[in-house]
């Protein structure tokens, strides 16, 4: 095997694309200068049709945990009362944040490999009085979508502020913040965005930005009208990633020359060859047709088979690189992750790789089946 022929199929950080690769390799400028401004401002232009929304929106060099933790940092005073929405290990990271900053969360489990149930978010806002509600847009640990314009509808009907993680979904399905209500919208470069992991985006809407300057608790690095000031002149707060802004400017001009709406067809047509694929290998999806990722397809490891030891066959004698299971479904599933800067082949390379490990394992295996069934697939095309 050739050592640098590798296939990275995990939900970030995820493959990028040579003209991203080529912007960022450019020598360094100054952020505090024109040039610098100039980009900002194409960047922040552009995010806003990824984004669907007039709000601004902060570039931060953070992960996207870091983009979390600003939206909450900023939102959030102790005691105050949350909701989380938990359909996996994210939904249950920005609750823990949201404790982390004294709020009193109140968690509503969906349990792991479901979508949120917009009958039991009914029930508790009706029933309760909270100032925000979590949720996520793409759970990654299990490969299941919410419905984010479902959620919203409800919150909006509520003092509540919505706050949503869409760090793996914005850029690779279709999110329209203004018109789903959504008050806080977080993504990070690393996934669908096709740039190297540093950077996360925060927009904001106005009625959040009344709950943000009005937020007597302490930040420094996550200060949102710190960010504020600095953005008003196309400026940051703090010393950005320049390269990865520069990454960021060109892997926008691929999205706007694609089309945002071809960038989810191509997304969900991705999805629908893997699913169809491991359908055809017998295997069992983890996540249901209707609420299953775009981005990411979530397959159980066969019965009596470590998905774990699937993973690493392919990875030592294919060089391909599937994502395992988190935290309790560690060892269950396996994940493989068609997001960003993937296309139709990368699904037949998965696909022929899954084949050969499993049948390197001994498990009963057609091979060529599961291509095959991806074949067909692709080749209807466009849904
Ligand atoms: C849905 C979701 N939220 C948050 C994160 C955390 O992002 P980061 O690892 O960039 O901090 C991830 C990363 O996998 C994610 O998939």
């Amino acid at each position: 095997m050739i050592q640098d022929k590798q296939y990275l199929m995990i939900p970030g950080p995820t493959p990028v694309p040579p003209a991203v690769m080529a912007a960022m390799s450019r020598p360094i400028i100054g952020h505090r200068t024109d040039e610098f401004a100039d980009m900002h401002k194409r960047i922040v232009e552009r995010l806003r049709i990824v984004f669907q929304t007039k709000n601004d929106i902060f570039v931060l060099t953070h992960s996207g945990t870091g983009g979390m933790e600003t939206a909450v940092a900023n939102a959030v005073e102790p005691g105050d009362k949350v909701l989380s929405l938990v359909t996996g290990n994210f939904g249950e990271r920005f609750a823990k944040i949201a404790r982390a900053y004294g709020a009193d969360v109140e968690e509503l489990q969906f349990g792991w490999g479901n979508c949120v149930d917009l009958k039991a978010v009914k029930e508790k806002l009706s029933a309760n009085s909270y100032k925000l509600v979590l949720a996520t847009q793409n759970e990654t640990s299990t490969g299941v979508i919410n419905d984010i314009a479902g959620i919203g509808s409800l919150v909006a009907k509520t003092p509540a502020l919505f706050l949503v993680d869409g760090v793996s979904g914005v850029g690779g399905i279709e999110i329209k913040m203004d018109e789903w209500n959504v008050d806080i919208l977080v993504t990070a470069s690393q996934k669908a965005m096709m740039l190297p992991p540093g950077l996360a985006m925060v927009a904001v809407s106005p009625k959040a930005w009344r709950t943000v300057e009005s937020n007597a608790s302490p930040r420094f690095y996550f200060s949102l009208p710190a960010a504020k000031k600095s953005y008003e002149k196309w400026n940051t707060a703090y010393t950005p990633g320049v390269s990865l802004f520069a990454g960021l400017d060109a892997a926008l001009d691929m999205m706007m020359t694609e089309g945002m709406e071809n960038v989810y067809v191509r997304h969900r047509l991705l999805a629908r060859a893997t699913r169809a694929a491991a359908k055809a290998l017998g295997l069992k999806l983890f996540a249901r047709d209707e609420y299953a990722s775009p981005v990411i397809t979530s397959i159980e490891s066969p019965e009596g088979i470590d998905g774990d030891s699937i993973r690493k066959v392919l990875k030592k004698e294919f060089g391909v690189t599937f994502a395992g299971g988190q935290g309790i479904l560690k060892g269950k599933i396996f994940r493989i992750a068609h997001m960003g800067f993937a296309d139709k082949m990368d699904v037949i390379i998965a696909v022929s790789a899954l084949e050969m490990a499993l049948a390197r394992i001994g498990h009963p295996v057609e091979l060529g089946s599961g291509v095959r069934a991806a074949q067909q697939v692709l080749l209807e095309g466009d849904d």
